[in-house]
């Protein structure tokens, strides 16, 4: 069956597909149906099924006899450590813990935050949650303290799991310490916290709160898998939306087991036994998704790396890891490949490696440049396919069906809709567009299994945010077109998120920060196109009336405030101070004009505007911001 067949067969009946994809997994009691429609338009799935998704990512393959295969490679170039565990070791370990948190009374429902870097210990402590039926939280480790305790606030943990640092370029990070600082400002404080100490920071504990993870594990008995709903959740993953609040992105259990085993085959051509790579972080959907579980559900061998694309040690660090484990399908963000490329432009390094196991490179996170396909095309010589999706979906909306049928690439395009998803582009007015026309790009509700039935503790959020502006449909927040072939082209979003090296950051979430410097009267963050990540934040402050204050001095603190409250990850290191901000006759700051500006295209003022001088004003501002920069 070619993919347009596929796509028809589910069009007919999603109910009979969505049954039959659910076999490939094993439920302690199957559900009776797919969709749950009872409260639409929330939309839930397997309902009535009791599973648990470590069992099933690991328990299952044990008992088939696969103990012995290769579950998790850990290869870091950063401490020059690597090592494997099997899956009867993984199990053994996961099962380990588990039972330990379980003796501290943490059990299903239970909220688990986890922060920690990029060390098949991540993966451990989020198996062993999901074998107890507790939700976990995972923070990603360039977010600092005030984030990972809003986070903690939101998600109420009954325990926290950290590491003692994480390991950046040049530097090391104690995580500890954060971690500290975030339990103290935060209202809700976890129970209990297990740090895993590394060699390279020994964090000190706190009595009687903190327990060291070899110690606490010891004679803990092994505990079992606690069978959960389908609809239980099985995580919580904070995203960027509009505000300085993050998205609580709540994921299912059975659809989301259901749906990724699904893709491995579909999308990523992986058969059991095989080597997948995502070169990502656990902090992110990515992460979870294709570093931990789809790998593992599917009986695959995923690799933990902790590393970056270039500098651990060189441009060759990706070639050298698909060349050492065999690997055959590799994904990762274009970023990555635009840092090689920057590095090594006739890749060189490849020349050093057999790459003759690699089929596919999949690239997603943020919008894949023509320019950086075509280069990878050349030199790894393999499709390279580009998908699209979303911290809410958790797989993929869009993309090249490589295991059903490798489609014409389009360049620019993640190519097709994924079965399960009805991806349609709107007019304002919420009408169907024609093809080839630019506009809201909205997904036909239900969304497919192991997409986000709500947003946690936040029900009505999570209407006013998808549901609301355009009723019948899920508004993912992108704009783009599609075309006479049913090709998808994602080309902006809608709203203030921006995308800085594939991660997803909010201006809004940067302008409370700026907007609470003591000088700062009223500001800004635009994202600024930039050829390495993507997108960068700039911020533009407009001083409080009288202030005299050195207008670098302010700069510098600003950058340093948002570094300390969001985190390095946020990459805001570019302001600059204006009179005033151009805004429409109403008081809506004009972003998107800015960001035409800052980024050279042509722009004109809108009718809307308040004065139009104001505008040149800003691009004066830019160009001598950019100016202070290169002097
Ligand atoms: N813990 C602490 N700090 C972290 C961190 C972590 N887990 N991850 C990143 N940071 C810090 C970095 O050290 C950097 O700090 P700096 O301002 O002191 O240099 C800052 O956050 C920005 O990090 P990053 O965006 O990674 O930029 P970079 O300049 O270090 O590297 C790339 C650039 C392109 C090599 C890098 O972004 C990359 O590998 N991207 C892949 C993207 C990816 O995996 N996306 C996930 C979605 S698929
Ligand atoms: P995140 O939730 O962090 O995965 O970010 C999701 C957003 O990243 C999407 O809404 C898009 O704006 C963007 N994105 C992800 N993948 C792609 C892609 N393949 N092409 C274009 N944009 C993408």
């Amino acid at each position: 069956m070619g993919y347009r067949e596929l796509y028809e067969s589910w069009k007919s009946d999603p109910e009979g597909f969505w049954m039959e994809a659910a076999q490939a997994v094993e439920w302690s009691r199957p559900p009776s149906r797919a969709l749950d429609d009872s409260r639409a338009p929330l939309y839930g799935w397997y309902a009535d099924g009791e599973c648990n998704v470590c069992h099933n990512a690991l328990d299952r393959h044990v008992a088939a006899g696969h103990g012995d295969r290769k579950a998790i490679i850990y290869d870091s170039p950063i401490t020059g450590a690597k090592s494997t565990l099997t899956y009867a070791e993984t199990l053994d370990r996961v099962s380990r813990l588990a039972g330990a948190l379980a003796a501290q009374g943490v059990g299903k429902g239970d909220r688990v935050v986890i922060y920690m870097p990029m060390i098949p210990e991540a993966l451990v402590a989020m198996l062993a949650c999901a074998r107890l039926g507790a939700t976990h939280s995972v923070v990603f480790g360039g977010f600092a303290a005030p984030e990972l305790a809003v986070r903690i606030d939101d998600a109420q943990p009954k325990a926290l799991i950290a590491s003692s640092c994480g390991i950046e370029p040049g530097r090391v990070i104690a995580y500890k310490p954060m971690v500290d600082q975030a339990i103290e400002m935060c209202r809700h404080k976890p129970e209990f916290c297990v740090i895993f100490q590394r060699e390279q920071v020994e964090a000190s504990l706190v009595e009687g709160r903190d327990h060291e993870w070899h110690a606490f594990q010891e004679g803990a008995e092994p505990a079992p898998c606690t069978p959960v709903g389908g609809m239980d959740p099985l995580y919580i993953l904070y995203t960027s939306g509009t505000t300085g609040q993050p998205k609580g992105v709540v994921r299912p259990s059975g659809g989301y087991m259901v749906a990724l085993a699904w893709t491995m085959r579909a999308i990523y051509d992986v058969e059991p036994g095989d080597v997948f790579w995502t070169a990502s972080d656990v902090g992110w959907v990515v992460g979870h998704s294709y570093i931990c579980y789809a790998p593992l559900l599917h009986g695959a061998t995923t690799i933990v790396f902790e590393g970056k694309p270039v500098g651990t040690p060189d441009a060759g660090t990706f070639w050298r890891v698909i060349a050492e484990y065999g690997v055959k399908s590799f994904f990762t963000a274009p970023t990555a490949f635009r840092a090689i490329k920057r590095e090594d432009s006739d890749a060189e390094f490849l020349r050093k490696y057999d790459l003759s196991s690699l089929r596919l490179l999949f690239l997603a996170g943020e919008r894949a440049d023509p320019d950086t396909i075509e280069w990878a095309q050349r030199h790894l010589k393999v499709p390279v396919i580009d998908h699209w999706w979303q911290t809410e979906t958790g797989w993929a909306i869009a993309a090249n069906p490589a295991g059903i049928e490798l489609m014409p690439i389009k360049l620019g395009s993640p190519t097709v809709a994924m079965p399960g998803y009805d991806v349609q582009i709107l007019g304002e007015d919420g009408k169907p567009l024609p093809p080839n026309t630019l506009g809201a790009v909205a997904i036909k509700l239900p969304l497919p299994p192991g997409t986000l039935p709500t947003l946690w503790n936040a029900e009505e959020r999570f209407r006013k945010a998808y549901l609301t502006t355009f009723p019948g449909y899920y508004e993912t927040g992108d704009a783009g077109i599609i075309d006479d072939d049913g090709y998808i082209a994602i080309m902006a979003r809608t709203d203030d998120v921006i995308n800085v090296a594939g991660h997803r950051l909010s201006t809004g979430a940067m302008e409370e920060v700026l907007a609470s410097h003591p000088d700062v009267a009223e500001c800004a963050v635009i994202g600024i196109a930039d050829p390495l990540k993507g997108q960068l934040p700039m911020g533009f402050l407009c001083l409080n009336r009288g202030c005299e204050r050195d207008h670098d001095e302010i700069v510098r603190e600003c950058v340093k405030l948002v570094r300390e409250r969001i985190g390095p990850v946020a990459a805001f290191k570019d302001a600059c101070v204006v009179d005033r901000l151009p805004k429409t006759r109403s008081g809506k700051i004009l972003r998107g004009v800015m960001v035409k500006i800052a980024d050279g295209q042509d722009w004109k003022a809108p009718g809307t505007i308040d004065d139009p001088a104001i505008l040149d004003e800003i691009s004066q501002s830019i160009a001598g911001a950019r100016g202070g920069r290169k002097a």
